[in-house]
């Protein structure tokens, strides 16, 4: 990388003062991850690492793979083949009482957000609060926090009111406050932007780079829209035909590009690839 963004300078932060040694342990890295189930393969050969406080973008055709490597970062999927490592730390095979402590330290937000739709939005911010395993609020506690994450998210004030009554753009941003009320390390985001016009997009991948600055957190966003993912990431990786196809900076992808990013980037990324 020949260029360094504000936030490829903040993932120096693993350089060591005292010894001058550099320690550089990605905080996501799949080293030869496979996936096949009932002898279709769904991921061949995928490996690539996020840096601290990096943006690291997944784009593909629909069905190339993209949730599944977020399913399988989360630990909600063990891979056929392949390492998994978090800090540097290889979790499949972890048991799984440990696999619930790599994934609370992530926050995901899927694709239709997921939430309760008989709760209210700071009820639905308030359950992860409450996941097992963190210490037990007080109800003033709990009420503040959820204030705290839905100003967070742009979302003052309507922690009363009911999923169907938001927009699509809302129930995101309630997603993505859920997922945060875990103080994560990673966050995952799913299609963020899928379904959203474009002006309400855009203020969601505004979001997305706002909450990376201001909480360094590493971020790994998975879409199919190359124009919102070239806004905000660092580095994007293209899955094509189960395997990655090309791994780089939005500028070298757009123009240095194999055959199949180049068509996905600038053409019609609705149809089939032909190379
Ligand atoms: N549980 C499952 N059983 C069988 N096939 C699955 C399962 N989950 C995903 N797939 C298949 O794996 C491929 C990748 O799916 P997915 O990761 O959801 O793709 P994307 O998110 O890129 O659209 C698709 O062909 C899908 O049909
Ligand atoms: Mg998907």
């Amino acid at each position: 990388m020949s260029e360094s963004s504000a936030r490829e300078q903040a993932a120096g932060d693993g350089v060591d003062a005292a010894s001058t040694t550099t320690v550089l342990v990605p905080v996501v890295e799949l080293r030869g991850v496979s996936h096949v189930i009932d002898r279709q393969a769904i991921l061949r050969d995928v490996s690539f690492s996020v840096q601290r406080g990096e943006i690291f973008g997944i784009m593909g055709l629909s069905g190339s793979g993209k949730s599944t490597i977020l399913r399988i970062i989360m630990g909600l999927l063990r891979p056929t083949r392949g390492q998994v490592l978090i800090n540097g730390r290889d979790i499949v095979g972890l048991p799984e009482r440990e696999l619930n402590d790599v994934r609370r330290s992530m926050g995901m937000c899927f694709q239709n957000a997921a939430l309760f739709d008989s709760m209210t939005v700071a009820q639905n911010v308030a359950f992860a609060l409450r996941s097992p395993g963190r210490r037990r609020l007080s109800r003033a506690e709990i009420s503040e926090r959820v204030s705290e994450l839905l100003d967070r998210v742009g979302l003052h004030g309507v922690g009363d009111h009911y999923p169907a009554e938001l927009s699509g753009g809302m129930k995101k941003r309630v997603g993505i406050a859920r997922a945060l009320a875990q103080e994560p390390e990673v966050m995952l985001y799913d299609e963020p932007s899928s379904g959203l016009d474009p002006v309400v997009a855009s203020v969601i991948d505004g979001l997305i780079l706002h909450l990376a600055d201001d909480l360094h957190v590493t971020s790994i966003v998975v879409s199919h829209h190359v124009g919102n993912l070239f806004a905000v990431a660092d580095r994007v990786m293209m899955i094509y035909d189960e395997r990655v196809e090309q791994i780089g900076r939005p500028a070298e992808l757009a123009e240095a590009g194999t055959d199949v990013v180049r068509q996905f980037v600038h053409g019609q990324p609705t149809g089939p690839i032909v190379v």
